[in-house]
């Protein structure tokens, strides 16, 4: 998808994927992400590519994770500092703009130009409507950057699949072989979920919710 894509829905306000009441799968199966062992400290920093406004950004803070963001569009950003109710720092850098505050920090501008030395360690990665987000060739780059910027930190990926004849994407349809294509060479993967989308996607076509826990080989 083109950013122009992107920063007109959120210009025109088109956010169908935005979840007012956050994700009830994230909330399932959180433990994937937060109980692993992984790190010397017991403070979880959470990586959350493509991250909109999503409220799955508050959860994480409430269970006392830090949360990393990116995302291209400022609008989403600047709207996920006012629903949380916190007034963010902004420094420019060559890349685009950073907003943090506390253990919240969002990196805005396109992924593709984010390094591990900026983002620093992650302990997880929090995967809701990111991959799906992205068409085929795309997705290949996007899943190789963040293997590489993460260093494989375990993932919990929410996806979905239904029939891409039925529709065209975004949300493509990101089946469990399209994740083992991308991922199964560096992580081990356990399906943990398929379950029936209510009400399909965008009320148009019968879909599945799949979500995926991740852990570096
Ligand atoms: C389908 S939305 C999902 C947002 C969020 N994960 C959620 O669950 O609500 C995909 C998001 O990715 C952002 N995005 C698309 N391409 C991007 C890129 N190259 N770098 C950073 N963000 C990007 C879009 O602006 C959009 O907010």
């Amino acid at each position: 998808m083109e950013h122009s894509f992107w920063h007109s829905k959120w210009q025109k306000n088109e956010i169908g994927f935005h979840e007012p009441e956050g994700n009830a799968l994230l909330i399932k199966y959180a433990s994937s992400l937060l109980d692993v062992e992984n790190s010397h400290s017991a403070l979880k920093r959470i990586f959350v590519p493509l991250c909109g406004k999503t409220r799955d950004i508050g959860w994480l803070l409430s269970q006392g994770c830090e949360v990393v963001g990116a995302e291209l569009s400022e609008v989403a950003i600047i709207q996920l500092f006012e629903e949380l109710g916190v007034e963010p720092t902004v420094t420019t850098t060559s890349n685009g703009k950073i907003y943090a505050k506390d253990g919240l920090t969002i990196y805005v501008g396109d992924i593709f130009k984010l390094t591990s030395s900026d983002l620093g360690d992650v302990t997880g990665i929090y995967d809701r409507a990111a991959l799906v987000a992205l068409p085929s060739p795309l997705r290949e780059q996007y899943a190789a950057h963040l293997m590489t910027i993460t260093q494989c930190a375990p993932q919990l990926i929410i996806s979905f699949e239904y029939d891409q004849n039925e529709m065209a994407g975004p949300p493509f349809s990101v089946n469990e072989k399209a994740v083992d294509a991308l991922y199964s060479v560096d992580y081990n993967i356990q399906r943990l979920e398929r379950s029936v989308l209510e009400g399909g996607l965008k009320g148009k076509v019968d879909a599945d919710n799949l979500v995926f826990a991740l852990t570096a080989k």
